[in-house]
């Protein structure tokens, strides 16, 4: 390649930051993600942001489940550009039937963004979300929102952020008053305050001031809260942690901001720090080593497969994440697990239902390939050679239902069913040992409704569902696996690579198998 090229690719590469926001339901994501997209003026959505209200989510009419529920089901991908940079936001279900794609979008993400709710503080969803990030060392963000209503003490949401995730947090602005009375932020880098006007103001209206002693910021904040503030910081000062940016890169402090997304404080000021800290596109992990960025040939991963996205072409869609090199549109790369050419000749991205072709594109960048059948999860693509990305981690199913077909001479389609369906990676099935009977594991109640639907509409097969009460499942690894020597008194299944695993109704029964068989590891996800 010319050192034009390349020139050019660095440039894309530098300009790029791909981030997840990982919140519990209601926190604000919407909200958040149209402020963001409202300041780039989006370019590409690849699928929607979802809407709260029925008649919100008109661009995400793919499944008639949706349109039946009045939720997005599926995660999307939006992109726009701000001053310079590339932002590509990787949405994950905000409905509390997130799936296991949530997780997994995760690991195309290069830092995530943490929004909390000021008055809930750290909710369980955000709690699973946070440990994957966490496990990938990834940098995160975190924006505690809804100052405008009462919420909790902003030093007890700090503690909180390191109690309850064991991750050290470094306020970059600081709440004056909160609530109806919340006066706005004192920005501690810039010295200044960010005043609240409570409506949804397009500028942002600041005070520079020589510190947080100034007069100005006594007469913004009134006596009684400017005391509070004084204090507060004095206390960040000596007792909080420092700005580490190491640490920021390494996922073990986390830079928080407050705001009202809703009022659109706070948002403009968040994106701008983002992009200053964020990385940049991460080299990824292969059989040949990092991946860089800069390597010159184009290769990626498959994170997603979603089906039906427009059920008018029954397609699926595979979500393939540009880990180096140039896309372009029509070009051959080689399908590695196959070890095929395959020519990427309809790439896609989205805007609403309206599929917009993709000429080019750079690491960090989502694209939506055609798949007429021939991908997975996990799959790699590269130009030349055989590189192959690390295996996505498979997560451990929450939820269990044994599954069967009604009209038992429906039998070939029902398997094909099951075959394809969790080949796509939102449902796991496993097999239990001697009567082979089929059980489901998801991390969300709503894959179990998708997969019947889907079942019934697109393999005829009417399935019947039953719901056990197991919560845990765990891969069982060591040197010598007997099912004879288990001393397990649980369900003991295999996974569809026939790995050995055991499902538990509660924590309580986890840790005695764990106690009863010291010579066997108990993985949360799949070997
Ligand atoms: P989600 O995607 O994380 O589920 O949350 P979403 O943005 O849908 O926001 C959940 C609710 O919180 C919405 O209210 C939204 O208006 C509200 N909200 C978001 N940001 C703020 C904020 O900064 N301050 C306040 N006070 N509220 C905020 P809703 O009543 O469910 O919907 P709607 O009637 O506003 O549409």
């Amino acid at each position: 390649m010319s050192t034009g090229l390349s020139e050019k690719l660095n440039e894309e590469v530098q300009k790029r930051r791909t981030f997840a926001i990982i919140s519990h339901p209601d926190a604000g994501k919407t909200t958040l993600t149209e402020k963001l997209l409202l300041f780039g003026g989006a370019i590409r959505l690849a699928g929607t942001v979802k809407g709260r209200k029925a008649n919100r989510h008109a661009t995400s009419d793919w499944m008639e489940i949706e349109k039946q529920r009045g939720i997005s089901v599926t995660s999307s991908v939006m992109q726009f550009d701000y001053e310079g940079h590339r932002v590509n936001i990787l949405d994950t279900p905000g409905h509390q039937d997130f799936s296991e794609d949530t997780y997994r979008t995760l690991t195309a993400a290069d830092s995530a963004v943490m929004l909390i709710d000021s008055a809930k503080g750290v909710e369980a969803q955000t709690k699973k979300l946070f440990q994957v990030c966490r496990k990938r060392g990834i940098p995160i963000f975190t924006f505690i929102n809804k100052l405008d209503r009462e919420g909790q003490n902003p030093f007890d949401l700090l503690e909180e952020l390191e109690q309850v995730l064991g991750i050290r947090s470094y306020p970059m602005n600081w709440p004056i008053g909160m609530g109806k009375q919340f006066r706005g932020v004192y920005d501690r880098k810039l010295t200044q305050v960010e005043l609240f006007q409570g409506d949804d103001h397009k500028e942002i209206q600041v005070r520079k001031v020589s510190g947080y002693d100034d007069p100005i910021v006594k007469e913004i904040a009134g006596e009684f809260f400017y005391d509070q503030l004084v204090q507060d910081l004095e206390l960040l000062d000596v007792a909080g942690d420092e700005f580490d940016y190491e640490k920021v890169q390494k996922g073990e402090l986390t830079p928080v901001f407050f705001g009202s997304a809703i009022n659109n404080f706070g948002v403009q000021t968040f994106l701008e720090n983002f992009l200053q800290l964020a990385p940049t596109p991460t080299p990824r992990k292969s059989n040949e080593g990092m991946v860089d960025p800069l390597h010159e040939k184009f290769s990626g991963y498959i994170f997603k497969i979603q089906a039906n996205m427009n059920p008018a072409h029954r397609d699926r869609i595979a979500f393939l994440r540009i880990c180096s090199g140039k896309f372009e549109r029509g070009m051959s790369v080689k399908h590695v697990r196959v070890g095929k050419d395959i020519k990427l000749a309809q790439p896609q991205q989205f805007l609403a239902q309206d599929r917009d072709i993709v000429e080019d594109a750079y690491p960090g960048d989502i694209i939506g390939l055609f798949d007429p059948g021939i991908f997975r999860i996990g799959d790699s693509l590269s130009q030349g050679g055989s590189l192959e990305f690390d295996e996505l981690p498979t997560f451990s199913p929450e939820l269990f239902s044994k599954v069967t077909v009604k009209n038992a001479l429906k039998h070939k389609q029902f398997q094909k069913g099951v075959d394809q369906l969790t080949e796509e990676g939102t449902i796991q099935v496993f097999k239990t040992i001697g009567f082979e009977d089929l059980i489901l594991g998801v991390v969300g109640q709503l894959q179990f409704e998708v997969f019947e639907y889907r079942m019934k509409a697109e393999y005829s097969s009417e399935v019947q569902l039953s719901r056990m009460t197991y919560q845990f499942a765990r891969w069982l690894v060591g040197d010598d696996i007997d099912p004879a020597k288990f001393r397990i008194n649980s369900q003991l299944v295999k996974d569809k690579k026939d790995n050995y695993v055991a499902l538990f109704e509660n924590e309580y029964a986890l840790r005695t198998a764990m106690e009863k068989n010291p010579n066997l590891k108990f993985l949360e996800t799949a070997p």
